[in-house]
């Protein structure tokens, strides 16, 4: 592409030339020689702006949008209306035996009134119904209630449970803790329920003392409601009675030891 001073140069020189040859004609020959084409003009202003067009089609629906999160719950409804009545509850437990009374010649009483009809097994079908799905809901919410407690910090063997608050303390202190909670302080009656108390301590790496003592009667061990002990797992030359020994507490091993009351142990308690 020629920049625009060339081609006004080249174009100048082009009609030089021309001039020259026309002039170098002789005067006789007269011609016409056609001009060349002028320069490109500039380019034109801006128009004004056009009209407004027409409105365009309306467009196609959208896709659906996302899920809105969940409201607010709703309020309490109003209360309901009372229900019928229910059937007849389960008898008490006998009372206690009344004192003797004094002797005496009574008159045979009247037969009394004939009893009220029993109900049909057709009545009672749907509460015994509604009764099992309620008891298998309280045993799934026990089960689970006993693993969160397991899970946290116990132990199970059969139906007992061992539980340990994670503290320590001397033996009349777990005592009193274990028998506020409505347990006592943990007594393996075999090597399960030892293992399982086992579990706990080597969990905490501190050993517990356990619900046998000797303090009714010297060399007797006895559980806390006075039996005397029906399982051991005695470590080797114990109980050695070393000085005043009248408590008892597990090793590492599981393997027991009688040591002094006042020795610091982890609290271990059982229930059931
Ligand atoms: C420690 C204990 C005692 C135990 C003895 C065994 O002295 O305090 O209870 O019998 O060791 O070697
Ligand atoms: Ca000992």
């Amino acid at each position: 592409m020629m920049t625009r001073p060339t081609k006004v140069a080249s174009i100048l020189t082009v009609t030089a030339m021309l001039i020259s040859l026309s002039s170098s004609e002789t005067p006789a020959a007269c011609s016409v020689i056609q001009g060349l084409p002028g320069l490109n003009g500039r380019d034109g202003r801006d128009g004004t702006n056009g009209l407004k067009g027409d409105p365009g089609v309306r467009g196609e629906p959208g896709p659906q949008g996302e899920r809105g999160s969940p409201g607010q719950p709703g309020k309490v409804g109003p209360k309901g209306n009372s229900g019928e009545k229910g059937n007849a509850g389960v008898g008490g437990l006998p009372g206690s035996k009344g004192q003797k009374g004094d002797n005496g010649v009574g008159l045979q009483g009247l037969p009394g009134q004939k009893g009220d009809k029993g109900n049909s097994d057709a009545s009672l079908s749907p509460k015994i119904t509604s009764l099992e799905s309620r008891v298998a809901a309280i045993e799934r919410m026990f089960t689970t209630f006993k693993n969160a407690v397991l899970f946290a910090r116990g132990s199970s063997s059969g139906n007992k449970v061992f539980v340990t608050s994670g503290k320590t303390m001397n033996y009349m202190e777990s005592n009193e803790m274990c028998t506020k909670a409505g347990g006592r302080v943990a007594t393996p009656l075999n090597a399960d329920e030892n293992r399982a108390i086992l579990q706990i301590a080597q969990y905490y790496n501190i050993f517990p003392f356990l619900g046998i003592t000797d303090l009714q009667t010297e060399g007797t061990f006895r559980y806390e409601n006075g039996e005397s002990i029906k399982y051991s797992n005695w470590n080797l030359r114990e109980p050695n009675q070393d000085g005043e020994e009248d408590c008892v507490e597990m090793y590492s091993s599981g393997k027991w030891n009688d040591k002094k009351c006042q020795e610091q142990r982890l609290n271990i308690c059982e229930f059931f």
